[in-house]
């Protein structure tokens, strides 16, 4: 069997109150429709087709990497209309009509819906407590008989735990022959695709149905309390699923996944942290309290400590970082690194046993191994136009609040006095500095107050 796609996302989403259409409001970082899209890719279809209509130029832009065909839908007359707008696009012997909002769409239920449908119409159905809003499933014996929309229900019909996913997959030549067929006769005044299960008991075509395993895999979303409280799911899942790995998350009711996180063994996430992107954390690693580590790798046996920023960082085995260390884009630790608190490393390289402890820039810097940086040092990268490189050689020893000014090489072996402004490259194994020699005044006094 061959099939096409039809993704439905025209509509403008009017219980979220927001001017973005619904389909490009995120769920876990990403747009509701990039779910489906990733979803149905798996189906390997001839082709996948979005059928667009409110601020569909918006939508587009969205998905410059996805080889979609864009269908307009200028007026949203239903879902009947808008499987009809994608008429000419129709590849294959099955077609599979899904939608945008709904995100978490089980890629088996979607296989196993399409065997079923060979040759015919199969719809994914699901029984709800709750079955409000949703069209109900109508059989005579085990016959379904027809779908009606809750607005065209009797009371007797609002009874029906039986529902309309409003996933369904349909012979292709049939769906081409129905789908003009389909009127708008009803309490919307809107060409419901629903009304093909007419056609097809007209047609004497076999009608199936297949339940979806899971409501979370159908549950549209239509507000934005609906999309937190599927957003709060997944992070939940997440979360369970890595303390199901063996990974210590203190509270998970206070731990944010919000791209992908993989543990090693034996790792421990205090309250408050949160991960974006792919994150990678090796074996025994500890990350402190109130952690935000954005696309990074840390490897075994390291300890973030608290509050402490990494952002696409590599941190090594072995080292200690913060509390209040803040490692952004392109900082790399070898072994046994320290960086203490309110020390900031950008785009630099960090030898293997080297110490940065308090209150210092690091930025464009190579720093070699067992380099001891002392508090409050600054490399002046940044000469108001251009950055510059610092090097710093194996053993060297930065004195206190120096700062050394870029482009420059520390040699090997170097120690700078505390509190000196380096300007030049300095030699090896010598000490250098830069700063007033000490004086003292006897006779001076302070002012007094007039
Ligand atoms: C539809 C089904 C209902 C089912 C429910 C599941 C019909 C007639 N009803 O009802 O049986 O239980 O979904 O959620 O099919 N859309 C377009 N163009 C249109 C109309 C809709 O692209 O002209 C898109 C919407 O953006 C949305 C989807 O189709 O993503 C469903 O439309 P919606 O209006 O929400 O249908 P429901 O009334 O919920
Ligand atoms: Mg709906």
């Amino acid at each position: 069997m061959t099939l096409s796609v039809v993704i439905l996302a025209a509509g403008k989403g009017t219980r979220m109150f927001s001017d973005k259409p619904k389909v490009l409001h995120k769920l876990s970082n990403q747009p509701l429709l990039q779910y489906v899209i990733n979803t149905v890719k798996q189906l390997k279809p001839l082709n996948i087709n979005v059928v667009v209509g409110y601020k569909s130029e918006e939508i587009k832009k969205e998905f410059p990497k996805d080889d979609v065909n864009w269908v307009n839908q200028t007026e949203q007359l239903g879902t009947g209309h808008a499987v009809k707008s994608a008429t000419s696009f129709f590849k294959g012997s099955q077609i599979i009509v899904l939608y945008g909002d709904v995100p978490l769409v089980n890629i088996d239920d979607l296989q196993k819906l399409i065997k079923i449908s060979e040759g015919g119409l199969g719809i994914l159905t699901f029984s709800k407590e709750f079955p409000k809003g949703y069209g109900r499933i109508k059989r005579l014996k085990d016959e379904v008989i027809g779908i009606i929309e809750e607005k065209d229900c009797s009371e007797s019909e609002k009874k029906i735990n039986e529902i309309n996913t409003g996933i369904m997959c349909i012979d292709s030549d049939k769906l081409k022959k129905w789908l003009p067929q389909i009127k708008n006769n009803n309490s919307q005044k809107e060409y419901y695709l629903t009304d093909i299960v007419d056609l097809a008991k007209r047609d004497n075509v076999k009608i199936h149905t297949y339940e979806a395993k899971n409501e979370i895999t159908i549950s549209g979303i239509n507000s934005k309390v609906e999309l937190i409280a599927m957003e709060k799911m997944i992070k939940q899942k997440k979360n369970d699923d890595l303390i199901e790995q063996g990974v210590n998350i203190v509270d998970p009711l206070r731990t944010e996944i919000r791209g992908t996180l993989n543990c090693g063994s034996d790792v421990e996430i205090d309250v408050g942290c949160i991960f974006e992107g792919d994150v990678k954390l090796g074996n025994n690693v500890k990350i402190g309290a109130y952690s935000h580590i954005i696309q990074s790798s840390i490897f075994d046996n390291t300890n973030v400590k608290p509050y402490s920023h990494i952002e696409s960082s590599e941190v090594g085995d072995n080292n200690n970082i913060g509390p209040y260390a803040r490692l952004r884009p392109g900082a790399k630790t070898k072994e046994n690194v320290n960086i203490g608190n309110f020390v900031e490393i950008k785009n630099s390289k960090i030898g293997r046993g080297t110490k940065i402890n308090h209150l210092s820039y690091v930025g464009d810097s190579e720093v070699g191994e067992n380099v001891n940086i002392g508090a409050g040092c600054i490399t002046c990268n940044y000469d108001g136009v251009n950055k510059h490189k610092t090097v710093i050689e194996n053993d060297v020893f930065v004195g206190s609040n120096s700062q050394l000014v870029a482009p420059l090489k520390i040699s090997a072996g170097s120690t700078i006095g505390a509190g000196s402004t380096i300007t030049k490259d300095t030699p090896a194994n010598q000490l250098s500095l830069s700063r007033s020699k000490q004086t003292s005044i006897p006779s001076w006094e302070r002012p007094k107050k007039k």
